[in-house]
Parts: structure tokens; sequence; C-alpha cells
């Protein structure tokens, strides 16, 4: 039997010979009834495999749309930012309940994707993803950003990076402490994205002063 392609189910060549074998004359310890039932099996499978190639669409949508989403929640944040240091309220409004609705969106997608799992699994993707940032990918954007000499693209991965370091230890210690009721009160810088236990003097990486950190 030869390799089918991902949208013709590899079936089709067991159906075209079951089927050859009805229209001859079946070998002897091979009923046409046999032929039939086989036929009938195969036939359910394929609509099955044509489900699950639906489902594996949507859900390939759903995290697209969820990227979209989640994209146009920051990019309207952005804009209603600039609308109002440009004095234009009603536009600022606009942008920021628009932001809001696109987060709404991104939230549902996102659930009916099924992708949130229990509050340990959450807390160990999020260690995945922080120390895939912090490892990986900032490192390589920052020498690319280096190549091409932009300086502002490195400083704004470098904080990041370096931000993205504490997230992951942060969230690793919530899952290793998840059962701790003692409250613990967290601090973000505003400017590169530092998070803190307890409200420092000024922050670490860019300096910023303690009492500009939010606290949590
Ligand atoms: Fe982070
Ligand atoms: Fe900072």
């Amino acid at each position: 039997m030869s390799e089918s392609g991902y949208m013709l189910p590899q079936s089709q060549n067991v159906k075209d010979f079951i089927k050859s074998l009805l229209d001859t004359s079946p070998p002897q310890d091979f009923t046409k009834e046999a032929a039939e039932k086989l036929l009938k099996i195969l036939n359910t499978n394929e609509s099955k495999e044509e489900k699950m190639m639906d489902n594996n669409k949507t859900q390939d949508n759903l995290m697209a749309a969820f990227s979209g989403e989640s994209e146009a929640n920051r990019k309207y944040l952005a804009y209603s930012k600039k609308a109002e240091q440009d004095g234009k309220t009603n536009a600022a409004k606009l942008f920021k309940a628009a932001s809001d609705a696109e987060t709404i969106h991104a939230l549902k997608h996102f659930e009916v994707a099924n992708k949130v799992g229990t509050t340990a699994d959450n807390l160990l993707d999020a260690v995945a993803g922080e120390t895939h940032e912090y490892k990986e990918m900032y490192p390589e954007f920052i020498e690319t950003a280096e190549a091409e000499g932009n300086t502002a693209a490195i400083m704004s991965f470098t904080y990041a990076m370096q931000a993205e370091e504490v997230h992951a230890r942060l969230y690793k210690e919530a899952l290793e402490n998840m059962d701790d009721t003692k409250e613990i009160f967290y601090y973000l810088c505003p400017v590169c994205g530092n998070i803190e236990t307890s409200r420092p003097g000024k922050c670490i990486f860019c300096g910023v002063p303690g009492e500009n950190f939010i606290k949590y």
C-alpha cells in the first residue's frame, strides 16, 4: 500500500482493493459479506477521521484568534494612550473599550480551546513559557538587535529578559508553596516589568524608585 497524503486517508487504498475484490471473484476464504462489512467499517472510520481533521482545524483557528485578539488588545491600549496624550478623549475611550472587548474575545477563545488547566498545570506552563523567553528567545533577539544596532530594542528586550527570569522564579515558588495560606504581596516595576515580593528601594534592573512600584 502506498503512502497517502494527509487529505487522502490511507483507507482509500484499502477500500479500492476490497471493491475490486467485490467486482471480480473474491478469493475462497473472503466472502462478499465480509468485504461489504469491511467497507462499512472503513467508511465509518473515514467520517470519524474527517471530523477529527475539522476539529483540529477549529482548534488551530481558536488559537490563531486568541493570538490576534490578544495582540489587538495591547495595540488598542497603546492607541488609547496616544489618543489621551493628544487630548482626543472620545477616541481614547473607544480604543480602551475596544481593547477590553478584545480581551473578552481572547479569553473566551482560550477557554473554548481548553487551554486553561488546573492552577498547578498553569503555573508549570507559566514557568516553561517564561524560562523559554529568558533563556532562548530574548538572548537571540538581543543578539540580532545588537548586530543591527537597534539600541532601543536591545533595551526593551533586555528589560523583558531580566524580568522574565524573575517571573519564572516567582511562578516556581508559587507552585512549590501553592497550599500556603500566608498572603504574599507582589510589587511590579512600571518601567521594566520586574516583580518583587517586598517594596524595594529602587528597581534592581532599571533604577525606578520603589514608591513607583504597583502593589498587588
Ligand atoms: Fe513574564
Ligand atoms: Fe524596573
